[in-house]
């Protein structure tokens, strides 16, 4: 083992150990509670009110949700005073600032009026067309504002893959959360060091360094300690990738992976290979000096986690110092690793405030897991202290050592600085409150009996303030609340939308084949065979897919009555491909999976066939007999115009080949050859609804936008798939020497259009009147698509 990484240990344990012993002499002298008691005292005049007239009595803090807790705070006159607070204690925790700086408080002040511009106040209604601040459309706004949507495109597809490849036994959807944070706490890091100065060029570049390094660091956690804390692995695959990990923290690289035959090998395969990425890049990013640093720090957080975890709930024998260092340790280092990880100057401030500031949070997130945590039978303070208090009168009460901390900080290390004590106070108390709410007021009282401080005078203050004060409430914490809920709510969503795809898309496939008259000519009739060829390849069917989901879905038409539109728009889409191959046009040998129609017969039958579904369509639309006869006729009208222009459009296609478009160029010709039958399946359903015109029109933006984004989708799958996955052939652009997004604007620029018709499309959801959940996870289909 590594002699100068042990050597960093031991001085750290020894620090943390100096630490600790601090901290338990102002636990014995009581010091912290006769402090904290003057310091509540005076707190407490700004969050207890005798008469309040928006109060909002008792039960859960936040009834209303994210979007109406914001307003409600808006509408009070609490709003600025929230996100003052809440901004402040990131400072203070992540990024490790001293509040009493003019300075901080100057880009406090900055942040908070930033913010304020991206919530969802009652000024801005549908959120004024705004993609929503912490979604992926508001992300990308974010990074299109900044310049780094490159980056930001990769970081999008990275989560994907890192999700998708979360074992089962593992929370995906926490691992992600995780990451995404860890991701943020970088950018900001670096937002803060840069402050307003930076010249763009310079800006971008830091930012997207920012967000590689945020994400190669980040993966330690789903990858390292989350999955080492979990049963994903055998402890023989535990001991051997721990041992894997431990090399690259000595070494600073990623070794080759020996042949890895146990039941994870795929797993550990994708792992290794996103790990030796990462650190690849770590090792090309950093500075001499923050590079040894940051291997330094992830050396001790690394080595206190594994001591931590080797820990046993059965062993009735720990001492405070071998509970209670390692957990110093790991907070201290994981927040340290965070700035190592960018080339920060030097800030001896930081290290000392950070190394003192860990185990604060570290009790307070092991306190609202304590349950979790004893189920686990996982060794922290608290399931230590439940465990075995009664026979281990030494052990010392971490909710006593979590006071003292407080006390500690705002006194010794913040130099009692109001504002600290203000934002620390309000921190804790709320901690309680949440807890109290989420385990109920039983459990609560026995938890608070089982860790009382023994100062019953100190334990009721604290009780006291539980009960009544208020305004201490934090963004940070409704922010998570509202992305779990929406992970989660989403994920339902998608499954929902997937399975009503599948569902569908059998539906039609059963409904598209077409059958030979009863009164069967005297000829042989290969036109219908070929038609029913062409229909039965492998499609994705997803423009009648659309109309099913605005058609039923969203405005409740009978299902078997629009079965006839359903079929003719599928009819007039295999047509337009089936042109569209033609040796005159595309001269393509493959579709859907299967040889072209004009290879099995003829160009004659094809042209034929392309024209005798054209007309199948029509007849069918002219079927749809449970409907209001006028809105049948204006449904004809308005298909028979779009198939027109459609034709526009493919021609426009044929003439541009190597041409250099302009953007413009390029949107009109796409929506035309390939967005207007998207506008089609959305439109043709509200006809039959009867919707008017404003409702047609928002339709119509959402359809050019999704449109555009699914033919982009296309040009870029043509460069980057293949026959097999496609069922067409892949290639085929550059061959007829197409002019497409990619051709034009190269991939990168192609993927960037493809995001920007995505946010847009996501935005005029936002102002539609009614749900529109699918048209929402269509959107995320059509540029997810692998086919
Ligand atoms: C292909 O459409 C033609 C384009 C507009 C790019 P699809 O990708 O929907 O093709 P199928 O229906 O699934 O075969
Ligand atoms: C086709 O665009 C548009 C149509 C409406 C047929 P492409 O020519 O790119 O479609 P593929 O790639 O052949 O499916
Ligand atoms: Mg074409
Ligand atoms: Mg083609
Ligand atoms: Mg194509």
């Amino acid at each position: 083992m590594n002699d100068r990484l042990q050597k960093k240990y031991r001085f750290a344990e020894k620090k943390a150990a100096d630490y600790l012993t601090s901290l338990s002499g102002q636990l014995t002298n009581k010091i912290y509670a006769t402090t904290l008691t003057k310091d509540i005292t005076t707190w407490k005049q700004n969050h207890i009110r005798q008469y309040s007239l928006y109060s909002r009595g008792k039960g859960k803090s936040n009834p209303r949700g994210y979007f109406g807790y914001i307003q409600w705070l808006e509408f009070t006159g609490k709003l600025d005073n929230y996100l003052e607070r809440s901004i402040s204690y990131i400072f203070l925790r992540d990024l490790g600032k001293s509040l009493r700086s003019p300075h901080t408080q100057n880009r406090i002040r900055h942040v908070v009026a930033n913010l304020k511009k991206h919530l969802p106040l009652s000024a801005t209604i549908g959120n004024g067309g705004k993609a929503e601040a912490f979604s992926m459309a508001g992300l990308y706004r974010w990074a299109q504002k900044e310049g780094v949507e490159s980056t930001m495109i990769w970081l999008l597809n990275k989560l994907k893959s890192v999700s998708a490849n979360i074992p089962e036994g593992m929370n995906a959807e926490e691992a992600k959360r995780k990451l995404m944070k860890i991701i943020a706490g970088v950018i900001l890091h670096q937002i803060e060091e840069m402050g307003d100065v930076v010249l763009d060029e310079e800006r971008t570049r830091k930012l997207d360094e920012a967000m590689r390094l945020g994400y190669s660091y980040g993966l330690t956690y789903p990858f390292i300690d989350d999955l080492l804390d979990s049963d994903v692995l055998s402890e023989e695959e535990k001991k051997r990738y721990s041992s894997l990990i431990r090399t690259t923290l000595v070494t600073g690289s990623v070794p080759e992976l020996e042949p890895w035959t146990n039941k994870n090998k795929e797993l550990i395969h994708y792992i290794h290979s996103e790990l030796r990425q990462a650190f690849a890049y770590i090792q090309d990013h950093l500075r001499q000096e923050t590079k040894d640093n940051f291997f330094e720090q992830s050396y001790v957080f690394f080595h206190s986690q594994e001591v931590d975890r080797e820990k046993d709930l059965s062993n009735a024998s720990y001492s405070n110092e071998e509970l209670y260092i390692p957990v110093i340790l790991k907070s201290a280092s994981s927040r340290l690793i965070v700035r190592s990880v960018l080339s920060a100057e030097e800030d001896d401030g930081f290290d000392t405030r950070t190394f003192f500031y860990g185990i604060y949070n570290q009790l307070a997130d092991d306190f609202a897991d304590m349950f979790d945590d004893l189920e686990a039978g996982a060794v922290t303070p608290y399931t230590y202290y439940m465990k075995y208090h009664q026979t281990r009168p030494d052990l010392i009460n971490p909710f006593e050592l979590y006071w003292t901390v407080i006390s500690n900080l705002i006194h010794n290390v913040y130099h009692s600085d109001p504002k600290t004590c203000e934002v620390m106070l309000n921190r804790a108390i709320n901690g309680l409150k949440r807890f109290k709410e989420r385990m109920g007021d039983k459990k609560y009282n026995d938890v608070m009996e089982l860790f009382a401080t023994g100062n019953s005078k100190f334990d009721q203050l604290i009780q006291k303030m539980v009960r009544k004060a208020d305004d201490v409430e934090f963004f940070d914490k409704l922010l998570r609340d509202h992305i779990i809920a929406n992970m989660k709510e989403e994920e339902k969503e998608r499954e929902a939308f997937l399975d009503a795809v599948t569902t569908v898309r059998g539906q039609i496939n059963d409904a598209l084949h077409i059958h030979e008259n009863d009164d069967a000519s005297i000829w042989e009739d290969p036109i219908i065979d070929a038609a029913n060829y062409s229909l039965q390849g492998d499609g994705k069917r997803i423009r009648p897919i659309i109309t099913w989901i605005m058609g039923v879905h969203e405005y409740g038409l009978d299902t078997s009555a629009i079965v006839p539109l359903l079929k003719s728009l599928e009819y007039m889409h295999t047509a337009s491909l089936i042109f569209d191959d033609l040796p005159s046009q595309d001269n393509s040998s493959f579709r859907r999976g299967r040889p072209t129609l004009h290879h099995i017969y003829n160009t004659a039958v094809a042209e034929l066939t392309g024209l005798y579904l054209t007309q199948k369509a029509v007849q069918e639309q002219a079927s749809l007999d449970q409907f209001d006869p006028k809105a049948v006729l204006r449904l004809i009208q308005y298909s028979a115009g779009k198939t027109a222009d459609m034709c526009k459009g493919q021609v426009m296609d044929l003439n541009s080949k190597g041409k250099p478009l302009t953007l413009e160029q390029l949107n009109t010709m796409c929506f035309y050859k390939t967005g207007i039958a998207f506008e089609a399946s959305l439109v043709m359903p509200a006809i039959l609804a009867g919707k008017q015109e404003e409702e047609l029109e928002a339709l119509k933006s959402f359809a050019y936008h999704a449109g555009i984004a699914f033919q982009i989708k296309d040009d870029l799958l043509d460069v980057e798939s293949d026959l097999a996955t496609l069922g067409k052939p892949a290639g085929k652009d550059l061959e007829n020497n197409n002019s497409t997004f990619v051709s034009i604007l190269g991939i990168d620029g192609a993927r960037k259009a493809m995001w920007d018709h995505y946010c847009t499309a996501m935005e005029t959801l936002q102002q539609m009147q009614h749900k529109t959940t699918y048209l929402k996870h269509l959107l995320l289909y059509i540029i997810n698509r692998d086919n």
